[in-house]
């Protein structure tokens, strides 16, 4: 078999950045290709190879494809959430078309293997709202939770028609200090870490008890290598697997900073994000990732809390 080449679309993101330099580690830096129509990312700069693309213009992903002899590609553009919402033709086109253009590339050209997030957006007010089943009532209200739905069918008919190896996690907020995430509604628990140690004080868009399903970073990144790594007979699911770690409230993530910043205060004023975050869940049963590939989460909101502030008050 060819040796393993890989192509990350979208590596400058939230996930991008941490997800191109685990990979780097784990293979070499020159099996792994980044790109994002952005410029390079500050932590990317020096770790590999770097590329200008657009993740809709199918024809430089291709080209790169033939060229550098790419294996799998990991597709990471998206417009999240809340960005979604004030641009929804933007956000379809963006989370669709690259999905569609780059599954069909994954065909033709053979590609080992594809990854491409889910979110736990594609649940719906209808849905479960603890312990929110891998199988349920499915109907999200936002643009991007429609857009990660239809793009979680097509990867499951592209699997079952083409044979295509298609991978998909339903992450839930990420939270990590080394990149930052853009247009989420989840987002609130990153920023409340800067504020907390920039002013002792953080005003969220989301009032103090609502829940979320989330995670910290290092955990969605070795699920996902883990994922991708898995022996094909255990990937039972070619709908996205439900991820989860914790599922925690704006207070309660507060208290967790207080336990370090005693002078730390949050006020609440929820805005448009606040109808979002009540649509989705309050909490996950990952219990398939769990069984089929053995998932395992190590961050709790205390280990992560601690890890984050230490992380934040050191690499200013
Ligand atoms: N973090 C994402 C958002 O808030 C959810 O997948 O949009």
């Amino acid at each position: 078999m060819k040796q393993e080449k890989i192509l990350i679309v979208g590596a400058c993101g939230q996930i991008g950045v941490e997800l191109t330099l685990a990979l780097r580690k784990q293979y070499s830096n020159n099996q792994v290709i980044a790109s994002d129509i952005r410029e390079e990312h500050e932590l990317l700069k020096g770790t590999g190879p770097y590329l200008t693309i657009n993740a809709t213009d199918i024809k430089a992903v291709a080209e790169t494809v033939q060229k550098e002899g790419i294996t799998q590609i990991y597709l990471l553009a998206a417009l999240l959430s809340a960005t979604g919402e004030k641009m929804p033709m933007k956000a379809w086109d963006i989370n669709m078309n690259s999905l569609l253009q780059i599954l069909e590339l994954g065909v033709e050209q053979k590609l080992h293997k594809i990854y491409w997030p889910s979110s736990i957006a594609v649940f719906g007010t209808t849905t479960p709202r603890q312990d929110t089943p891998q199988k349920t009532i499915v109907e999200p209200t936002t643009v991007y939770g429609i857009s990660k739905y239809s793009g979680e069918l097509w990867c499951q008919y592209y699997q079952k028609r083409w044979g295509l190896d298609v991978r998909s996690l339903r992450y839930p907020g990420l939270i990590s200090w080394k990149s930052a995430p853009g247009g989420g509604t989840t987002d609130y628990a990153v920023e409340i870490y800067h504020e907390a140690l920039k002013q002792q004080k953080y005003t969220s868009f989301l009032s103090e008890n609502t829940y979320l399903p989330m995670m910290y970073m290092d955990d969605a990144i070795r699920g996902t290598i883990e994922l991708m790594e898995a022996p094909i007979e255990q990937i039972k699911s070619r709908m996205a697997y439900n991820l989860s770690a914790m599922s925690f409230s704006p207070k309660e993530i507060a208290a967790a900073i207080q336990q370090h910043i005693p002078d730390f205060t949050i006020s609440y004023a929820p805005d448009f994000r606040q109808q979002i975050a009540d649509s989705w869940p309050q909490s996950i049963d990952d219990s398939a990732a769990r069984n089929d590939w053995n998932w395992k989460h190590e961050f709790d909101l205390q280990k992560m809390t601690a890890t984050m502030l230490e992380n934040l008050s050191t690499h200013k």
